[in-house]
């Protein structure tokens, strides 16, 4: 049994035939590859695009979703081993994931950090409980990383400018007024890495650096390919020649339960911002967001409204990939 919990568990070529399967689902949209089969879609946080995508998905494959969540109903769940379980939850994850394994024939998990310590958040414990004992598999629909956006992303670099090998990637760091999960800035960077871009890490400070497991993942990939993952924190460095833009924007993982410390850094960079003179200095690159997105905070209208941006595309392509994914889980037994 495989789960997709992240991309660092799939080769290249594994990847890559998932997008080549989204591609020709993208074509044709309706088969019966999920005929009978059901998904457990278990969400701890909000969600638009995952919700409705995973949902939508399965009913074109002639399966079933069916979304939890604690606010919908659910038992709230014990993820610890060994507790005395006195407080507030009901079941344990052992159990959830043991029975749902016996009604359903994949479960998607969505939890994000709990932003109190970044040593217990990186544990990722949730999805790695699922899928401990879960008997079917599991996808991860964002925890401390976002496989199924980087699919997405993936598949929609791929279709603007083709092979990718050797394009200037730039990851930026954006003013967001609340200090949000960095699961898509490691997302981005390791599959930048893995297909062969040269990355360009640019944040504020060195407090914005991404947890070392995702730059050590990246830099070791980018060179098996040759190529480097740089860090810088300036932007006409970052922006200059760029073929590939890419804003997102994270609490800087110093000051994890510490944020009131951190509010005054990161409002010093409101600056960072994806604007129309920053995208005059790459080479005509292509922009995106996984969105959600605050407007003229993060991207300003003119850019994200541009012909350059490709982000609704993106988001379509969450659809395709994730139909790609479910499906190959479920072939592979
Ligand atoms: N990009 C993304 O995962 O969107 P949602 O949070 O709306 O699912």
């Amino acid at each position: 049994m495989r789960h997709f919990l992240n991309t660092s568990d799939w080769t290249r070529p594994e990847l890559q035939a998932l997008i080549d399967d989204a591609r020709l689902l993208k074509e044709s949209p309706h088969g019966d590859a999920l005929e009978g089969k059901t998904i457990a879609l278990l969400f701890l946080n909000n969600s638009l695009r995952t919700r409705t995508s995973f949902d939508v998905g399965a009913r074109h494959l002639g399966g079933h979703a069916i979304v939890l969540s604690p606010s919908g109903g659910m038992w709230p769940l014990e993820f610890e081993d060994g507790v005395v379980m006195d407080g507030e939850a009901e079941e344990h994850v052992r159990d959830a994931a043991k029975v749902l394994s016996r009604y359903c024939d994949l479960i998607g998990i969505r939890a994000f950090p709990k932003f109190e310590s970044w040593e217990e958040d990186r544990k990722d414990r949730i999805l790695n409980a699922f899928a401990a004992h879960s008997e079917v598999p599991v996808i991860n629909m964002e925890t401390i990383t976002h496989p199924c956006q980087e699919m997405a992303h993936l598949m929609a670099l791929q279709e603007r400018l083709g092979p990718l090998d050797g394009k200037k990637y730039v990851l930026t760091w954006s003013y967001h007024p609340k200090p949000l999960n960095t699961a898509v800035a490691n997302s981005a960077l390791m599959i930048a890495a893995k297909f062969g871009m040269d990355v360009t890490l640019l944040c504020p400070t060195d407090d914005y650096i991404l947890d070392k497991r995702y730059m050590t993942i990246a830099s070791k990939d980018a060179e098996a390919n040759g190529r480097s993952v740089t860090v810088t924190h300036d932007p006409g460095a970052a922006y200059g020649g760029a073929d590939i833009v890419y804003a997102k924007s994270w609490g800087a993982l110093p000051y994890f339960g510490n944020w009131d410390a951190e509010k005054p850094i990161r409002d010093r960079y409101k600056d960072f911002i994806v604007d129309e003179d920053k995208m005059a200095l790459t080479d005509s690159a292509v922009v995106s967001h996984c969105l959600p997105m605050r407007r003229n905070l993060i991207m300003t209208d003119g850019v994200f409204d541009g012909p350059n941006c490709f982000a609704y595309d993106e988001a379509e392509n969450r659809l395709h990939v994730q139909k790609a994914i479910m499906k190959r889980l479920v072939e592979a037994g």
